[in-house]
């Protein structure tokens, strides 16, 4: 199977398995139930279940081990979306090409349907078909990678530094935070379920965090340069709210730079694996040449 086939395979597998484990929208509460299905469904590239399920390819293991943390680690990552777009937070009213949520709906359906989704994340891990000991290593790992020490802490960081230019060691601690730990968390996860001995799992957590950097830097990037028809989101927001990003800081020139070492970074990281990591190769290079 080409790994292009091998995409879609496993973004079809991500959509049956969070259609099947997200709330039917024909029972009440309706519009909530509606809304986490909007939130979730339908779009999205599925970069964190593709990670999950390549880095478990890697290491053999069983596809259907892999779905729950696949579609887990997705609902945290729209969930994270929902909150992002809110007035509160970067105050965006397009995603994935459509309305964003509390647009769509409204602001308390969208925080709602958010907190919902993460319920709904843990649930899905603590039902998953495997043994206790695994299932909770995965609890853990998607708990720790979702709060205060995750995402959420990250984009506290990025509130915080909005307005303002910080070093670039904070910009990498905050970038690493705010995506970096879902990401990280989507590769531990499929290791973990591929029975990935201590050193492995190391290896995979290096390329994890530089791709998670890569991917968010990748996004900076493309906020400067695409438009929002490409990006299915509002180009241009991070300049016009004044957000702390590595173009503002280093300069377009520079940040593709500093991307391109990323790059090499990965490579080296997988390079012990050979071809058994050619889905992950190819999701590096889908984090950093992607165009939205
Ligand atoms: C957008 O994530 C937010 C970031 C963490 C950069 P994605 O670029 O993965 O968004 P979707 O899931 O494809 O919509
Ligand atoms: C969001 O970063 C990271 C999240 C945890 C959701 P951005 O605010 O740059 O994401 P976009 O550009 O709105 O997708
Ligand atoms: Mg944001
Ligand atoms: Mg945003
Ligand atoms: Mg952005």
């Amino acid at each position: 199977m080409t790994t292009e086939a091998l995409f879609g395979h496993w973004r079809e597998r991500t959509e049956r398995q969070l259609d099947a484990a997200l709330p039917a929208a024909t029972v009440a509460p309706l519009r909530l139930h509606q809304a986490m299905r909007y939130a979730t469904l339908g779009g999205g590239k599925r970069m964190r279940p593709l990670l999950a399920y390549a880095a478990g390819n890697l290491l053999g293991a069983d596809e259907a081990l892999l779905d729950a943390p696949a579609a887990a680690v997705e609902m945290i990552h729209a969930y994270s979306l929902v909150h992002d777009d809110l007035p509160a937070m970067d105050d965006d009213e397009l995603r994935r090409g459509r309305p964003t949520v509390h647009v769509a709906y409204d602001e308390a359906t969208a925080i709602l349907a958010a907190d919902a989704l993460q319920a709904a994340a843990f649930s899905l891990l603590a039902s998953m078909p495997a043994a206790a000991e695994l299932r909770v290593a995965c609890l853990q790992t998607l708990a720790d990678a979702s709060g205060a020490a995750g995402m959420c802490g990250g984009q506290a960081l990025d509130i915080d530094a909005t307005g303002q230019q910080q070093p670039l060691a904070d910009l990498e601690r905050m970038h690493a935070l705010k995506t970096g730990a879902l990401i990280r968390a989507a590769v531990r996860m499929g290791a973990l379920c591929g029975g990935a001995d201590e050193a492995t799992l190391q290896r995979l957590d290096r390329f994890a965090a530089t791709l998670g950097l890569a991917f968010q830097v990748r996004d900076d990037i493309l906020d400067v340069e695409a438009s929002s028809d490409q990006l299915g989101k509002t180009a241009g927001k991070d300049s016009a709210q004044d957000k702390s990003t590595f173009p503002a800081l280093l300069g377009m020139h520079e940040a593709k730079a500093y991307l391109a070492q990323l790059t090499t970074r990965m490579a080296g990281e997988l390079q012990p694996f050979g071809e058994r990591a050619s889905a992950l190769q190819a999701l590096a290079r889908l984090a950093v040449e992607r165009s939205h």
